[in-house]
């Protein structure tokens, strides 16, 4: 299979900063209307909205997730939305970060127990571990946001964080647009060795990483089979987060 037209429409972008005007994403309600129309075209059927956390401390975002939401419908745009978050979370700040999500200040995605966790680039390796065990130990199970943008991950340590029960997500531009060859090289030899979970875009706005998801996807199933591309994108997706089978 060496396209994504059997999967069109049936994908889910896990990682998108569509919910307008809450974080360093989508500037307007228009913009995000844009963003999800794009989305549609490139093939995605549901979107989880994932703001950074910190915007749930600073405004009220599920109102504007639900403003967002009533658009989409009314403009009859193709695409299921599901409000998530991209936790900030650190060794420093893991207590108070399951409080949150204890709490329902934080989101998690949809109604699953999994959580997009996103690292300060530098973080330590035991560091990483420890967060994900605390948020283990509190019941959820996080995903690890864009693992191929750390560079102090290698195969050996991405195999660790999955043996202690962390999910892992790319971005799907990782895959073959990337400049950084680093980092493009980081993404293919996780999908490589099948340690990828989801894909997402990581989409912020129409000028700055757009929500395109096919030139990855088509590169995904090229280069290591359209059926994990249909596990990462379709399957996966439904059965972590959509609770389906
Ligand atoms: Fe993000």
């Amino acid at each position: 299979m060496e396209n994504t037209g059997g999967m069109r429409g049936r994908v889910t972008d896990i990682h998108m900063h569509v919910v307008p005007a809450v974080d360093d994403g989508s500037r307007s309600i228009e913009e995000s209307c844009e963003m999800l129309r794009l989305a549609a075209e490139e093939g995605i059927g549901t979107v989880f909205a994932t703001p950074h956390s910190s915007a749930f401390t600073d405004c009220d975002v599920r109102a504007a997730f639900g403003r967002l939401k009533a658009a989409v419908r009314a403009q009859e745009i193709p695409v299921e939305l599901y409000l998530g978050c991209e936790l900030r979370i650190s060794a420093s700040a893991a207590a108070q970060c399951v409080r949150g999500l204890n709490e329902g200040v934080f989101p998690t995605m949809g109604d699953s127990r999994c959580v997009l966790s996103e690292f300060t680039f530098g973080t330590e390796l035991r560091d990483y571990l420890y967060c994900i065990d605390l948020l283990i130990r509190n019941g959820y199970t996080p995903i690890m946001a864009h693992l191929e943008r750390y560079a102090n991950v290698d195969l050996r340590f991405a195999e660790a964080l999955r043996g202690a029960g962390a999910l892992i997500q790319i971005n799907a531009y990782s895959i073959a647009d990337e400049r950084d060859e680093q980092i493009r090289r980081r993404a293919n030899a996780l999908l490589a060795e099948r340690f990828v979970d989801f894909i997402g875009t990581d989409a912020h706005r129409m000028d700055h990483r757009p929500p395109r998801f096919h030139s990855g996807m088509c590169e995904l199933s090229r280069s290591y089979t359209g059926v994990y591309a249909a596990q990462v994108a379709v399957d996966n997706p439904r059965r972590y987060l959509l609770g389906q089978n």
